[in-house]
């Protein structure tokens, strides 16, 4: 090798060590002591060892008034790799460089990356940690988050979108992570807000802290924003490796089968003891869940928000499954605001990724009262119905207890194109509860009589009889079977695996209109 080759290849060292440098030692130190992993840590620990291939690497903003300052990169790191040896598109901001903020330059190494992944079908992982726009850069940058809110929305229900926010982003920062369809927050590390604290103060006066603002578990609890908070950022890179183990690489492709030792024809006898013998008292649909799926694996988005109604992702005999389930447990899994669109937006994201959607339903029916009336359970539960009548999945059913009212034919009815709708034997299918029918059956009748207690029961009782059971409507054909509840796990498998090459069109329209 001649000296002036060489010389030649230090100089691409030295670069490229510039590169890994980011904004400096001392800043990354100063990410390190907050508890945070640097951009280039946490794209290594997401990929496959060593998958890792980089793009971009010697971009460098353009903008005169910070010439001096020219960090190799420009503070996002893009690039391509593989997860479980699937191909993944990955973007990383590096906070060491210009607190990661957006330059015109950084978005166009975001925006080639989506392209490709668009183009080869993979899914893109948006690792963000970003102060917003830069501010330096003025519109160029606005132009620039724009370029990518506009990807987003063009690669929405093609490929999966995933988030992760690992330091505070504020401003353009939180819609790009608003459009995918995951967003994954840090316990007290990661904060999303369009304008923070400071400004607020000014604004409305009000005194908020970042943490209350904008934190994981405010986006996890409050807000909804997010569908799952980590631990860490170590935490946060294995949750997203194992949310696309359910995922496929894009829509034209199915979810990845998993091999199980959990076999398909297991027989749960504990099933058969979930539903207490008195109709009002809860007990925990992730039980039932647990029990059934495979290895009791069941990985939940949004397990603190809206917690009436559960969703996640589970594996029945390897093929992955969206999991929708009333949850007695909290307000007796009634439908409201917030687990309707909780709901609705988990099945939309099913039923983009061809993950079959399976129901357990036990829900009184929507909440009453005028704080759902005035902001509009009409329209928010409208979504969730809208969800499933949309969705063209095999969509399985099993009502487990309650199918009250609107909420029976909301989740997932044989009505609105349900292919498997089961009850236990212990399922009650009705316009509403016994007591509260009686009570407008029979309301004269009772306050005439001597002993309405007494007729109260009767009443009751023939009612129940009549009425609250999976019979009538199984007479009907409205559902399939009345199962043991045991055989459920070996059921559903055979009934997934019989669904498999469902195929199911829409009228040909230009986009639905779903109640927004
Ligand atoms: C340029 C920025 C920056 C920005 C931070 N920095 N935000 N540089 N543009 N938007 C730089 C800081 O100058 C600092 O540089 C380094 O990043 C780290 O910032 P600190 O403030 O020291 O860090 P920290 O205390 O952790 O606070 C982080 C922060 C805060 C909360 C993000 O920096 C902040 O509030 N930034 C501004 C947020 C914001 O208002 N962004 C614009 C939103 S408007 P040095 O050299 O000291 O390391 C927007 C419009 C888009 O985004 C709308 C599209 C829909």
């Amino acid at each position: 090798m001649s000296d002036g080759f060489q010389d030649k290849l230090a100089q691409l060292e030295k670069l490229r060590a510039k590169a890994h440098l980011g904004g400096g030692q001392k800043r990354i130190d100063k990410i390190h002591e907050k508890g945070r992993l640097t951009a280039r840590e946490r794209v290594h620990l997401l990929l496959d060892e060593g998958s890792f291939m980089e793009t971009g690497v010697f971009v460098t903003h353009r903008e005169e008034s910070i010439a001096g300052n020219k960090p190799v990169g420009d503070g996002v790191i893009t690039g391509v790799g593989t997860v479980d040896g699937r191909q993944i598109y990955v973007f990383a901001q590096d906070f060491t460089v210009f607190g990661g903020s957006m330059s015109e330059s950084n978005a166009l190494k975001i925006c080639r990356l989506m392209d490709q992944a668009l183009e080869t079908g993979c899914p893109v992982i948006g690792l963000n940690d970003s102060g917003g726009a830069r501010i330096q850069e003025g519109v160029k940058s606005l132009a620039g988050y724009a370029e990518i809110f506009w990807r987003n929305t063009m690669a929405s229900g093609v490929i999966p979108q995933i988030s992760g926010i690992l330091g505070p982003c504020a401003g353009g920062a939180v819609y790009s992570p608003a459009i995918t369809d995951f967003t994954l927050m840090v316990d007290q590390t990661s904060y999303l807000f369009v304008t923070g604290p400071n400004v607020i103060k000014m604004v409305t006066g009000e005194e908020v802290t970042f943490e209350e603002l904008g934190g994981a578990n405010t986006h996890s609890t409050k807000s909804g924003v997010a569908h799952m908070m980590a631990n860490s950022d170590q935490d946060c890179m294995l949750l997203i490796r194992r949310l696309l183990g359910y995922l496929p690489q894009n829509n034209l492709e199915l979810p990845p089968v998993r091999p199980t030792k959990d076999l398909p024809d297991r027989i749960e006898e504990k099933l058969n003891s979930v539903i207490p013998d008195d109709p009002k008292k809860p007990y925990d649909m992730h039980d039932v869940i647990g029990m059934t799926v495979d290895e009791g694996e069941f990985l939940e988005i949004q397990p603190k928000y809206a917690m009436n109604i559960i969703c996640g992702f589970a594996r029945f005999d390897g093929m992955p499954v969206g999991i929708v389930a009333n949850q007695p447990k909290v307000n007796a899994g009634v439908l409201d605001i917030q687990s309707s669109e909780k709901a609705a937006r988990f099945i939309r994201t099913c039923d983009c990724f061809n993950i079959p959607l399976v129901t357990f339903e036990d829900v009184p029916g929507f909440l009453p009262g005028t704080d759902q009336e005035f902001n509009g359970i009409i329209k928010h539960g409208a979504k969730l119905l809208y969800a499933y009548c949309e969705a063209t999945v095999p969509k399985l059913t099993v009502i487990t207890r309650k199918a009250y009212g609107g909420a029976y034919d909301v989740m997932s009815s044989k009505h609105i194109r349900g292919d498997w709708n089961v009850a236990w034997p212990s399922a009650e299918l009705a316009v509403m509860g016994p007591e509260g029918a009686v009570n407008i059956l029979y309301r004269e009748k009772l306050g005439r009589s001597d002993k309405p207690d007494e007729l109260r029961k009767e009443l009751v009782d023939d009612y129940t009889d009549k009425f609250a059971n999976p019979y009538v409507a199984a007479g009907l054909g409205y559902i399939d079977d009345v199962i043991e509840p045991s055989h459920t796990r070996k059921l559903l498998i055979k009934t997934l695996h019989n669904l498999k090459n469902k195929k199911q069109e829409l009228p040909p329209k230009k986009h639905g209109n779903i109640p927004l």
